[in-house]
């Protein structure tokens, strides 16, 4: 799987810098894989090949039964598997027919019904994976890319379960039958057509693959594209307040005519490969008919025969025709498949998904220390963002850090939450060593009213139960009073049931940190950490805010991390950070009798000394 990975990490571009030989021995084991999906309606999977495989056979029958016809109303028996006369064979074709209808039906609903539900598993655990993936995972790829993972390419393996794979097997009977009763007929009249067949198959392949490689830039360029929608629609704010629509416009026109380029050139090679087929298929099919005809004046052949030796060698035809297309539909579905299980192979974290109630093992009461920690993030080895830090928050204190944007401020918030581990040192809760309490119940014990707050597309009351899902709406409601927020929600006509608009942008930003406070609250965690946003509020809804964390802070631990340095007088402990370091610690009146401390400093800057 080394191989998979580092071409995950390349933005999904793999497949063409990769030696043909290993490409086929791990496709075999990536389809394997993925196929143990298909395993709980292997019954109906088997059953449904079986359908599929007989509806095929007996397609294979038609030639016969016409061919038979022909010869019977001349009066000639040259088929002793078929009755004699016309009304013989035209009624035993009638009861085939019905057969084939009624075989068909079923094949084809319980291929849907497995793709569907096998499909169904796949997706779900493809989404489950995704977001139970380290956050590290998440820094390297754009949202789109791995959109597409679960809509278009777990779509093109769908396409395969369903069509392409029952095809190849339709194909194959057509083909390999097909040429065994050419035989049958006229070996002289096989040979001939078989000495065109190597040249055809071969260019075919040749062909297949050279325009696969061209579909597939045509793809990744479609995918960078879609990606620019995205982004342009979610940050449209910036795209509008930046004026830059024009840029963004040509940044998109330019992406979509190099796809439309490319999507050109590869229509040319495949218009080009269809007249080969064409040509070369009706060009060998027309000499050897000919050929044909001279046997039946020879009286080798009958007309009869003739015409069913015509019939199979479309249907041979037609089948090597489709099987490029086939092809390369089945190298598109290994190439989604490997997208796929690049995510299914990746190590998640280690959190219950049960929809039980999360329920806590291990209480943390709320001691939260720091022991020489030292981190970077994984995504940029070269910058230590957290240098030796220590320190020590015991049961309900108040504990402030401040320093500089960029010191690391909120890269602790997020160690703390265990998003990341540090790479030296220790987190310490309750004095024991973090890695002794399991990840659902640190992150059930950790609320955190982050310096962006983000809510769900939902309705308010749905944003704020997300702290406690099984929530009731009195719980609710007085969640938001103590936030300060039960007033402005009832404000609304649409009170708690007003939806806030696409990562709540109908909310202010006041209105948003309350109910991200009210969600907090409902959490009821040991420890609590604030990152204080940066942007300031007006001094009316900063103190609403304010008043709203006073209530938040109640009882527990809280971790402030503050900008305002009026807001943090009153902690505990007040730690200040520059470049990663601990360089200051104590309380208000300790830090700002130090004359050259860089608390004193920033304290000043904000005329508060
Ligand atoms: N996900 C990330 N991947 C790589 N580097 C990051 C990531 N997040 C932050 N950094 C870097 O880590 C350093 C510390 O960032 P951090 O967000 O902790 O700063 P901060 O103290 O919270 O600043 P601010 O006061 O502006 O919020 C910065 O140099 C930043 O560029
Ligand atoms: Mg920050």
């Amino acid at each position: 799987m080394a191989r998979g990975r580092s071409s995950l990490n390349s933005g999904g571009k793999q497949g063409e810098e990769l030696p043909k030989t290993k490409l086929s021995r791990q496709t075999l084991k990536n389809v394997s894989k993925l196929l143990s999906y298909v395993q709980p309606y292997r019954g109906k999977f088997i059953a449904a090949l079986f359908f599929l495989f007989l509806s095929s056979l007996v397609g294979l029958a038609f030639p016969s039964f016409l061919g038979g016809l022909i010869d019977a109303a001349q009066g000639k028996h040259t088929n002793k598997f078929l009755p004699a006369t016309v009304q013989g064979i035209g009624l035993l074709a009638l009861i085939v027919l019905f057969s084939q209808a009624f075989v068909s039906f079923f094949r084809i609903l319980w291929f849907v019904q497995i793709a569907e539900r096998s499909l169904a598993d796949i997706r779900r655990d493809t989404y489950f994976k995704l977001i139970t993936l380290r956050m590290d995972f998440f820094a390297n790829r754009r949202v789109g890319e791995l959109n597409s993972r679960i809509s278009a390419d777990l779509s093109q393996i769908q396409d395969t379960l369903t069509t392409t794979l029952a095809e190849i097997i339709r194909q194959l009977v057509l083909l390999i039958g097909g040429i065994t009763f050419l035989a049958i007929v006229s070996i002289k009249l096989t040979l001939a057509l078989l000495v065109v067949l190597p040249v055809l198959v071969v260019t075919a392949v040749l062909f297949g693959r050279f325009i696969r490689k061209l579909s597939r830039k045509a793809q990744d360029k479609l995918a960078e594209s879609n990606t620019i929608v995205e982004e342009t629609l979610q940050g449209i704010a910036n795209v509008k307040a930046f004026v830059n629509e024009a840029y963004e416009a040509s940044r998109y026109g330019k992406n979509i005519r190099e796809v439309a380029n490319i999507a050109i050139k590869g229509a040319k090679y495949r218009g080009l490969f269809a007249s080969f087929i064409v040509f070369g298929m009706f060009g060998a099919i027309v000499t050897v008919i000919a050929y044909g005809c001279l046997l039946v004046s020879h009286n080798e052949l009958t007309v009869g025969e003739l015409f069913k030796f015509a019939l199979y060698a479309v249907f041979v035809g037609s089948a090597m025709g489709s099987f490029p297309e086939l092809y390369a539909n089945i190298q598109k579905s290994v190439g989604a498949s490997e997208r796929v299980l690049e995510i299914l192979d990746e190590k998640g974290e280690d959190v219950s998904i049960d929809h039980a109630e999360n329920e806590i093992k291990q209480k943390i009461e709320g001691n939260i220390a720091f022991d020489n920690v030292n981190f970077h993030y994984p995504s940029r080895s070269e910058i230590e963002v957290l240098k030796g830090v220590s320190f020590e928050a015991q049961t309900g204190q108040k504990v402030a850090i401040v320093g500089p944007s960029g010191s690391g401020k909120s890269t602790m918030a997020s160690l703390i939450l265990h998003f990341y581990h540090p790479q030296s040192g220790t987190i310490l809760f309750d004095h024991q060593p973090s890695d002794k309490y399991s990840l659902t119940d640190i992150r059930n014990q950790v609320a955190i009213v982050p310096q962006d707050v983000m809510l769900f597309g939902g309705t308010i009351q749905e944003n704020i139960a997300y702290g406690k899902l099984s929530a009731t709406k009195e719980e609710i409601i007085q969640a938001a009073q103590r936030a300060n927020a039960h007033h402005f929600i009832t404000s609304f006509p649409e009170g708690y049931d007003t939806v806030v608009g696409e990562r709540g942008v109908k909310l202010s930003g006041g209105q948003r940190q309350r109910v991200a406070i009210a969600r907090a609250l409902l959490k009821n965690p040991s420890i609590l950490i604030l990152d204080e946003a940066t942007s300031s509020l007006d001094s009316e809804s900063e103190r609403l805010v304010q008043d709203a964390l006073e209530e938040l802070m109640k009882n527990r631990t809280s971790i402030i991390i503050a900008h305002r340095l009026s807001t943090i007088r009153e902690a505990d402990k007040i730690i200040v950070l520059e470049k990663g370091k601990v360089i200051e610690s104590g309380n208000h009146e300790e830090l700002i009798g130090n004359e050259n401390g860089l608390y004193r400093y920033l304290s000043q800057l904000q005329f508060e000394v």
